[in-house]
């Protein structure tokens, strides 16, 4: 396993190094012919592509004991050694691995979180992002423009969670790149939300529960519920119980459309809200609001959409559910407030966090 997961810097700096990383791209835009700017965003998505592949053939693992000749990493991955070489050297120039003097390749520190065992690997989100069908949504993305919501239907005569629930394999590489996420999430949102004043959690729609795990580890005399559809919650590994958690985790199946476990102190819901539209999220957040007391707090874990027109991982993410969901969106903080209220709860407040996440709680309406 590799080193404990870093703790995330102070919001106030990641925020400082954002500004003057898209102040110097914006300006570089500028100075150069308009037509080589665009030239230039045509080669973005290669190198997210050759990631995935690197991920696919478990680059990073192989190299996690330290440098190899580019043969022997070959033979070590299965892959043919004059393309690897190739896949390599774009790898090296966007920074995903290091070449050395003597010719054999090396981790970065970009390269580490894509190994399997990393503290905070990323490997299973590559793995969903080059993923054949998920490539196939994002062709059509210029289809889901034209007609306002995602070609899944006609992609594979259905929706993504319902394909999920019949194609295991693809349900897998779902839940393991929610996981994979979650792990980058979860020490910043520890961080910046005391979780530990209340005396019980459920996780709605918890996934494979590795936040709520986390949580739970931080602070011990907190109880917890993942709940999530059978076909998650049924699927998952006993060890994920580990020796402190007996007793204190449970796991509870069911939809959250029709019921979700009462009397918990507080409700999570991350990355929930926003696989939906505002219909369906509203009956989501009215199933739980039945199933609480009235001082129970609603947490909602997304990004909160900035109103600026610079860069941020949520304008990406909003047309993933686009692409992917049956009218899924990101949503400003005032968006968020409306649905709150539609929905029976009052929103309170928003903690933003060193991850793209914010915590958005609100308590029951009276
Ligand atoms: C985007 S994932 C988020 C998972 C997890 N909260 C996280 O942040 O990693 C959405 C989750 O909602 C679950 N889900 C979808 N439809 C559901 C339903 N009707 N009832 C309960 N859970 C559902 C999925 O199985 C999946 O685990």
């Amino acid at each position: 396993m590799a080193s404990a997961a870093p703790k995330a810097p102070p919001l106030p700096l990641l925020r400082a190094l954002a500004w003057f990383r898209d102040g110097l791209a914006a300006l570089h835009r500028r100075m150069v012919p308009g037509h080589i700017a665009l030239l230039e965003l045509s080669t973005i998505g290669y190198l997210t592509q050759a990631t995935c592949a690197a991920a696919e053939l478990g680059i990073a693992d192989a190299l996690a004991d330290g440098p190899r000749q580019p043969a022997d990493l070959a033979r070590a991955v299965g892959a043919d050694a004059d393309a690897l070489r190739r896949l390599m050297r774009l790898l090296v120039s966007g920074g995903v691995f290091a070449q050395r003097r003597d010719g054999s390749y090396q981790l970065t520190a970009i390269s580490q979180s894509l190994r399997g065992d990393a503290a905070v690997s990323l490997r299973d989100l590559f793995l969903l992002l080059g993923n054949d069908l998920h490539r196939r949504t994002w062709t059509h993305l210029t289809d889901s423009v034209r007609h306002g919501r995602s070609q899944w239907p006609e992609l594979a005569g259905m929706g993504f969670f319902e394909y999920a629930e019949q194609h295991p394999e693809v349900g897998e590489v779902f839940d393991r790149a929610m996981t994979s996420v979650s792990s980058l999430a979860s020490e910043p949102l520890q961080a910046a939300y005391d979780f530990g004043h209340f005396a019980s959690i459920v996780d709605i729609g918890g996934g494979r529960g590795s936040l709520l795990v986390d949580i739970l580890e931080r602070h011990p005399s907190l109880r917890g519920t993942v709940f999530d559809l059978p076909r998650v919650v049924e699927s998952l590994p006993e060890q994920l119980l580990g020796p402190g958690l007996t007793g204190r985790l449970t796991f509870e199946s069911g939809s959250f459309f029709d019921s979700v476990p009462k009397g918990s102190d507080a409700y999570l819901l991350k990355h929930i809200v926003h696989d939906w539209g505002d219909e369906d999220a509203e009956r989501i957040l009215r199933t739980v609001r039945t199933a609480m007391e009235a001082e129970a707090r609603l947490l909602i874990i997304e990004i909160v959409m900035p109103e600026h027109h610079r860069p941020h991982p949520g304008k990406v993410i909003d047309l993933e559910m686009l692409v992917n969901t049956q009218g899924g969106r990101e949503r400003t903080q005032t968006e968020f407030g409306n649905l709150l209220s539609r929905s029976g709860f009052v929103l309170t407040r928003v903690v933003h966090t060193a991850a793209p996440d914010c915590v958005i709680e609100a308590h029951p309406a009276w």
